[in-house]
């Protein structure tokens, strides 16, 4: 039979991602939540939903108005310019998100007050007005303590800002037991089970009200009829999840809004889960709101020991990956390395690996070899008989549809409980049967062998073909970029995605497959090459403009050694633009080579009130020895780049000398303590 086409009537789907801080760029971990969600919303698709999928930027709060002020341009000018940035590398990523909400936006604000007048309507004790004394961690927005003694935030652990104002209070604490209830009544209210149990016990250890409204900040959306006070950010970035659907157009929302509501799945990071488990669903319990079906919290994408962020310069970004390796690449590496809910790895090393044995070994390989026999052996046309077995393969053949069909049902309950490594794990097993099949009935010697080695070669090559298409199909969600190339060169109906996993099998009958030329759909790549070409970006998007080759880039870090010409008359800079270069004075205190790199020393440098690490490029002009006690200027305010796996702190200025660049570093005649600035 053949395989079905989704068409029946469609169940509705919400899926939703957290709308992002647009005070800087994405990462890779930022972008797991959604390439994530991606992948779910791409399978739904598959089983017959129609698919709501969402995510956007949330734009206000003081993390915001911070940044904006730092790069000296309005919170405004900010949050368009980062939250185009997301766009972008959401379309690089193929995200198919369906809606983008953006806070600043016109339909939010209107989201967030009718929101709160519908619960000011509904359930009149909720919201209340009284005076806030405590600690606020601005970069995690998140209270710390009700107190005013000094405390480090817990999740990122610098130290917590004194809030003192009146504000309006949510009474969260009269919804301690009703949060119990459900709880009670949907243990799988939050995803995996461990984190449910952390959010039931700290439910049950009491409940605090939380304040709602900010009296000190300016950039965020005025309370209704009180315009002094703007919302909290969580309150206002949490109600997107309805802004994005349409609600705001009347207390009950658009029809579109009556239709998804509630979410499906909210898709978050661990570290949010209090706001998403315990405080949005009071929330909504006060605003007679039904509540999302599920809270799924995956943990964090680690690099080097610690959640990648920005603040800790740990971060590796999207954008390379996909230059040298592929969207494919990024997207299997994530879901497959990682066991989804636990904290995962991520290793520019073990990336490539993978993307080579499975990519372009595993199932790149397969197709090529499949479609050049084809070529070669049957002019491009395959023929065979899908309930029939193979002449003298009897047995490779009951293997390999067996493989198929244990492939799709373990590939259909782990993707049905987000469990995306088995799911991957189950395709590749496929992959693998299909790569053990040619080799038991060799093709290629059946010329030798059969009296009709033509319509036996068919049946052969078809077989594995037909295993292909499953992989497709089953691989889609993860791989959209290569299983629609291997639909095309196998000439096969309609598109990877019209299909529906449901009926997903074998098959039977009789089959033509007419397969076109392909070029590797995986190509496989040099591992050192590939690394050096990601880091060589990775360094220019952490600063800007210092762009070499791979093989400079790996040996630089002092100033640049090409001499430079005089800067043309438009391209000068303001003294403000000067002023953001923080200049210091250090002293050597221990330098050493780098085993591997010319060029490069690390040198420790005190700058004052720290010793930095920075790698500089003057190995050929300096011996390490030399530099001790030496006094030099070293930029301090760069962001941290990675060479050679070490950390780059800073750069020391050098002048460049003779044609060759040699460097020559900066220093002081005069006496000079480390850490005096230099301007
Ligand atoms: N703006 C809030 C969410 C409001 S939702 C109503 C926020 N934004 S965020 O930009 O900090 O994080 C967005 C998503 O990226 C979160 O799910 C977060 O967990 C995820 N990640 C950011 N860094 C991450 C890793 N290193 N690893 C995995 N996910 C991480 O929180």
């Amino acid at each position: 039979m053949e395989q079905s086409t989704i068409s029946h009537a469609k169940p509705k789907f919400y899926l939703t991602t957290p709308i992002y801080y647009a005070n800087s760029r994405p990462h890779v971990g930022s972008a797991y939540t959604t390439i994530v969600c991606d992948v779910i919303a791409r399978y739904k698709r598959m089983c017959g939903y129609d698919v709501a999928f969402v995510t956007g930027t949330d734009e206000h709060g003081v993390n915001i108005e911070r940044a904006a002020e730092k790069q000296g341009i309005a919170p405004a000018e900010l949050v368009d310019r980062n939250q185009k940035i997301f766009r972008e590398l959401w379309k690089l990523l193929g995200i198919t998100h369906t809606g983008f909400v953006r806070t600043t936006s016109n339909e939010h604000a209107r989201a967030v007050q009718t929101l709160v007048r519908r619960t000011m309507k509904r359930s009149p004790n909720a919201i209340y007005k009284a005076k806030y004394e405590g600690r606020y961690c601005i970069y995690d927005n998140l209270y710390v303590s009700d107190t005013p003694e000094p405390v480090n935030c817990p999740t990122c652990g610098r130290p917590a800002e004194l809030i003192s104002e009146e504000n309006y209070f949510f009474r969260l604490s009269a919804y301690q037991e009703r949060l119990l209830e459900l709880y009670g009544d949907q243990p799988d209210f939050v995803q995996p089970d461990f984190r449910m149990n952390e959010v039931r016990s700290f439910v049950e250890a009491g409940l605090k009200d939380v304040s709602i409204s900010r009296k000190t900040i300016k950039w965020g959306i005025p309370w209704p009829g009180d315009p002094e006070h703007v919302f909290y950010v969580w309150y206002d970035a949490l109600t997107s999840y309805m802004t994005a659907i349409g609600y705001g157009e009347g207390e009950e929302g658009s029809a579109e809004f009556r239709k998804y509501w509630p979410a499906d799945v909210h898709m978050i990071g661990k570290e949010i889960i209090r706001f998403h488990a315990v405080y949005w669903p009071a929330f909504l319990m006060a605003a007679e709101l039904p509540l999302p079906k599920k809270i799924f919290a995956h943990g964090w994408l680690l690099f080097e020991q610690e959640k990648m962020s920005k603040s800790k310069g740990n971060v590796a970004y999207p954008e390379p990956i996909v230059k040298v390796l592929g969207n494919d690449a990024l997207r299997y590496y994530l879901l497959r390395e990682t066991v989804f809910g636990q904290d995962g790895n991520f290793s520019r090393e073990a990336m490539i690996t993978r993307y080579n044995a499975d990519l372009a070994n595993g199932l790149g390989n397969l197709v090529s070899r499949v479609v050049a026999m084809a070529n070669d052996y049957l002019g491009g046309k395959i023929s065979f008989r899908l309930e029939q077995g193979i002449e003298g393969s009897q047995s490779a053949a009951a293997s390999l549809r067996d493989a198929a069909d244990g492939a799709i049902k373990q590939y259909k309950q782990s993707m049905e409980i987000l469990d995306f490594s088995r799911a991957a794990e189950a395709i590749w097993n496929l992959v693998s049967a299909a790569n053990q099949f040619l080799v038991l009935t060799q093709p290629w010697a059946l010329a030798r062998e059969q009296a009709n080695p033509e319509t036996a070669r068919s049946q052969v090559l078809g077989f594995a073909a037909n295993a292909i298409r499953i992989v497709a199909v089953m691989a889609y969600p993860m791989l959209p970029g290569g299983t629609a190339k291997i639909w095309e060169v196998f000439r096969l109906p309609g598109k990877v995605d019209d299909r529906w996993i449901e009926t997903l099998n074998w098959q039977t009958g009789e089959r033509r497959f007419e397969v076109g030329n392909v070029e590797s759909i995986y190509p496989r790549v040099d591992k050192k090459e590939a690394w050096e070409r990601i880091e060589a970006m990775e360094n220019e998007i952490r600063n800007p403009g210092s762009a070499q080759p791979p093989a400079a880039a790996t040996t630089s870090g002092a100033a640049s050694a090409a001499p430079a010409a005089a800067p043309a008359a438009e391209s000068k800079i303001t003294i403000e633009d000067f002023a953001k270069v923080e200049l210091r004075v250090g002293v050597v205190k221990s330098a050493e080579r780098i085993q591997g790199a010319d060029r490069l020393l690390k040198v420790m440098v005190d700058i004052g009130d720290e010793v930095r690490q920075v790698l500089a490029g003057i190995a050929l002009a300096y011996a390490p020895e030399d530099l001790v006690g030496r006094k030099v200027v070293v930029v301090t305010n760069l962001a941290p780049r990675k060479m050679r796996g070490l950390e780059s702190n800073g750069m020391l200025l050098a002048a460049s000398a003779g044609a060759d660049g040699k460097p020559v570093l900066c220093t002081f005649a005069e006496d000079i303590p480390p850490g005096a600035k230099v301007k």
